[in-house]
Formats: C-alpha cells, structure tokens, sequence
C-alpha cells in the first residue's frame, strides 16, 4: 500500500498533493514545488494532519533544495536552513512539521564535506524514510488500537486522523480502517468539527468510501450520543503531545473528552513518537494556532452569519489534559497515566 495524499515526483521536482480542501466533492490534485507553494499548501490546510503535513514539508526541502543548482556546500545549507526556517513558520502547532524538517535539514549537514550531490541524496533518503517510518507506524497503532476495541462498537471521532492525513491506515481513524478488513463492524460517530469541518469533509469520506458505517453528528451533538449509550471510546489523533502526556489536537477534542470523563467513556489519543515532543514538559508549553475570523463568520456560508464587526476568537487547537485521557497509543505500545513515567519508558531513546 502506498499513500497517496502525498507523493514525491520520480523526478525530485515537486510533491504532488490532494487538495483536502476541495474533498469530498472533488479529487484534485496540486504540484508543489517553490517555498511559497509549501507555505501556503500547508497554511491554507490543503495539505493538513500532523504527519501529512511533517512528510510534504521534509520533501519540500528535499525538492526545493534539488533547484539551487550548481553552488557550494556553505551557501547550500544556509539557503537550505532558511528555507526551512519558512517552511516551518506556516503551522506552530504540530510538531511534525518541525521534527520532519530538522530530520532532512541534518541529513544534509552530516554530508558536509561530501558535496551537494551527496547532500541532496541524502536528503532524498531521508523524507521519503519519513513517509516509510510513517506507513508503519499507523499500522502498528491501528493493530494496538484492535486491542482496545470489540466487534460492534461505537466509536466517536474528532476532526480527521485517517490516511489524509498521515499514510496509508491513520492513527486515529487506522483502528476502523484495519478493523473493516479484518471483519469487525464498528459504528463511527463523527464530530464535523468546526469551523474547518474536517470530520465531516474528510473522516466521513474516508470512512464511508471504506465501507464503515458512519453517522455525522454536530460538535454539540457529543453528549446526547455518549448519554444515549451509543459511544463505547473516543478516537483522536494529536499535533503535539508533551512529555506529561498532556494533548494538543483540533479545537473541541478536550471537550470531548471532559464529556468522555462525565459519562465512563474511554478516550483514546492515537499518537507515532513523530508527535511526541520532550521539550514540552506540559501542555502549557504549547503553542496554540490562531486562524482568521472569517473561518468562523464566512467560510462555508453563502452569506456571512455574523455581523462583520463583531470578534472573533479562533484557535485552532485545544490541549486535552493528561488525566483525562484513558491511554495514549503508540507504535510501541499503550501507554498509561501517568504519562511522565510510561511515555519516558516506552521511549527512552527519542528527543
Ligand atoms: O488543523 P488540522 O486539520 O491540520 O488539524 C489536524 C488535527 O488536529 C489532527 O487530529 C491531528 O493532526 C492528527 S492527524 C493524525
């Protein structure tokens, strides 16, 4: 299986992209190849999902740095180092995006004194082992994820953690994904997560295209459903989880999951080491993406549904405290409260 959200040309020159903002009503496909079009490609949420958006940037900085054309080593890398620098300004919270840049960026630097060929092989090895590691990693959480489960269950999603993702199954969404191939039935209730409607746009896609059954419920209809008996765990995906285990993901996830608390359902955050971020000792060490207001007043609407002169406040992204989350799935494993301790266990050898 090969993932097809994000894909590197057979030549080195562009990375060719879904546009996830025209899904579900159209598959269109983007060639990005200049820094402008990485920057604005990822701000504008085309290509979005913490792992989606860590590999497109890791082979941007491989193709971009393909064009530089002949020059010498020192003025490759700074070129290099402030095309990252760019590149990794367009998102603040996801982690990925840094993690995968830094990984491409030394990949060159351990080649000084090779040359710029050597440099740019590397490079090339480097992003597309990114996107490798990342194939198996949302395999081994979607079989973790397995264990969690029984046939039958109802499952209540946020925002979208499936192949558009990441690669191939997804971490969040890989559990039903993986689950439908194996025979299990699962009922996926999905939150259409506003204001960027990535549940309903993209995981109801996904899952419908799969065959699961899935019902699409407003962010404000959690509570009846957990209430009403028909959620058994909460699926989500994370853009930073810091070494207390504490969870950055899409605005309304701690919601959900203070809901979770209140009626005895299991909240489960999906998460490959590429989020894990040790130099965040808490959640308050995050920082939070603010987006325009008119994601809020306009985007979606034929007319504008607020008055244009009134506020908006518009994160992105909410941290989910590490208490109120029932484990944390890894590629190695579950991890348990308290995360300082299980986290650092399972991983003692990354940042
Ligand atoms: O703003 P987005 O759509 O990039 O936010 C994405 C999320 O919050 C996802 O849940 C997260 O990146 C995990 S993707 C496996």
């Amino acid at each position: 299986m090969k993932p097809e959200n994000v894909v590197l040309s057979d030549d080195g020159k562009s990375v060719v992209i879904i546009d996830q903002t025209q899904l579900p009503n159209r598959t269109v496909h983007l060639s990005l190849s200049v820094p402008e079009d990485f920057y604005s490609a990822i701000y504008e949420l085309k290509v979005r999902g913490a792992p989606a958006i860590g590999i497109c940037a890791g082979m941007g900085l491989y193709v971009i740095a393909n064009s530089f054309g002949d020059t010498d080593e020192e003025l490759f890398l700074s070129k290099m180092h402030n095309v990252s620098v760019y590149i990794n300004s367009s998102r603040p919270t996801a982690v990925n995006l840094k993690h995968a840049l830094d990984r491409v960026e030394n990949a060159a630097y351990i080649n000084r004194g090779n040359g710029t060929e050597a440099m740019l092989s590397a490079m090339k090895s480097e992003c597309i082992a990114i996107q490798d590691e990342d194939i198996e990693m949302c395999r081994a959480i979607s079989e973790y994820g397995l264990t969690l489960v029984k046939d039958g269950d109802g499952i209540l999603t946020h925002c979208n953690a499936g192949p558009l993702a990441t690669s191939c199954y997804g971490t969040g969404l890989g559990t039903l994904l993986l689950g439908k191939e194996k025979g299990y039935t699962f009922h996926a209730f999905t939150d259409e997560t506003r204001p960027l409607l990535q549940g309903a746009r993209l995981t109801a896609y996904e899952l419908d295209k799969a065959g699961i059954d899935v019902t699409l419920i407003c962010d404000n209809m959690a509570s009846i459903v957990m209430k009403q008996g028909k959620i058994n765990a909460c699926f989500v995906g994370c853009d930073r989880v810091a070494a207390n285990g504490d969870t950055a993901n899409k605005i309304g996830t701690s919601g959900v999951a203070v809901l979770a608390k209140h009626y005895g359902v299991p909240f489960y955050v999906f998460c490959p080491s590429s989020t894990i971020d040790t130099n965040c000792k808490t959640g308050a060490d995050i920082v939070i993406e603010e987006r325009e207001p008119d994601e809020i007043k306009t985007k979606f609407y034929t007319e504008p549904m607020a008055p244009a002169s009134v506020k908006c406040y518009n994160p992105s992204f909410d941290v989910t405290d590490a208490e109120l989350i029932t484990a944390i799935v890894t590629e190695r494993g579950i991890c348990r409260y308290p995360y300082t301790e299980s986290l650092a266990e399972l991983f003692k050898d990354i940042r």
